[in-house]
């Protein structure tokens, strides 16, 4: 994708989608900045505008209520904007018991992570397939490979998005779209506490990857059209050998590790 077409990234306030509105934004793309923090997303679009030249537009949205890609795309259509890069980043992680978590959080990490994302790739891929150009990363997780206890919900959700984005991959060979899944381990945002889990910085720091490091090498893989990518080579090992384990002993133990953060969290 070319300079000076739109970019939209999700989640675009913190973390990783922030990483990823300056890395494209640093290629050309004019950006279009999605979240529900108003005052984050203006910062960064300023920012972007004044680094880079390029065009910055906010869009202020919240993706756990229905209709919210409906929306997305009337904005864009009223702005006059044809998206070339559709980056779903946003998302929300479960931790701990599911039987525990409130209903009604348990429903917005669905919208977000899976409703949210399908809806945008649905209104924006039909147009990129028929100009013949444009690219989806989607933001999953190496919490898609295997059934996690403890984050049952949260990983149930990346699954979805590594399948479904491959399965995109192969449907749109030779339209000239590319589609990636982002698959990173522990990367050092706002997320992990946000989502209420306490690494222990002393024993856990050195596991937590560098957002912009994580956003290059996806982006590095997406111009080679790789499908999906595990950045962080010390991801390497888990990435490629858990999901050929038996799932139920993996998924005990993966319980096991999983239950002393949970019970970690209750204390
Ligand atoms: N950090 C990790 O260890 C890690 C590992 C693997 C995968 N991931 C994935 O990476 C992606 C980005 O996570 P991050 O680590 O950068 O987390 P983060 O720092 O918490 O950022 C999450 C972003 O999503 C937005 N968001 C959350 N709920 C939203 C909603 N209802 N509507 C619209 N936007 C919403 C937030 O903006 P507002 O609050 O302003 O709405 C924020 O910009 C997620 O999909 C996550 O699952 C993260």
């Amino acid at each position: 994708m070319g300079e000076g077409t739109w970019a939209l990234v999700t989640g675009a306030s913190a973390g990783l989608g922030a990483a990823f509105a300056r890395r494209l934004a640093a290629r050309g793309h004019h950006v279009v900045l999605v979240a529900r923090s108003q005052a984050r997303l203006e910062a960064l679009a300023a920012e972007l505008r004044s680094a880079y030249g390029v065009q910055a537009r906010v869009v202020v949205r919240d993706l756990a209520e229905p209709g919210a890609a409906a929306r997305i795309a009337e904005s864009l259509a009223a702005m006059g904007i044809e998206l070339g890069v559709l980056v779903n980043n946003a998302g929300i992680g479960t931790f701990g018991r599911d039987a525990e978590i409130a209903a009604d959080y348990n429903r917005d990490v669905a919208m977000v992570n899976v409703v949210a994302v399908a809806d945008l790739v649905q209104r924006f891929l039909p147009g990129m397939v028929a100009r013949g150009s444009g690219s989806v990363v989607n933001v999953a997780s190496m919490a898609g490979f295997q059934a996690q206890p403890y984050m049952a919900l949260y990983a149930a959700t990346k699954a979805f998005v590594v399948n479904y984005s491959l399965g995109l991959w192969v449907e749109t060979k030779g339209t000239g779209v590319k589609v990636l899944a982002v698959c990173p381990g522990p990367v050092d945002t706002d997320f992990p506490i946000a989502n209420g889990i306490k690494y222990d910085e002393r024993r856990l720091g050195w596991l937590l990857a560098d957002p912009d490091a994580i956003v290059r090498q996806s982006l590095r893989a997406l111009d080679r059209d790789k499908g999906y990518v595990v950045p962080d080579w010390r991801n390497w090992p888990e990435a490629h050998l858990l999901p050929r384990r038996p799932r139920r002993l993996m998924t005990r133990l993966i319980g096991l590790v999983l239950r002393r953060f949970a019970d970690y969290q209750r204390r």
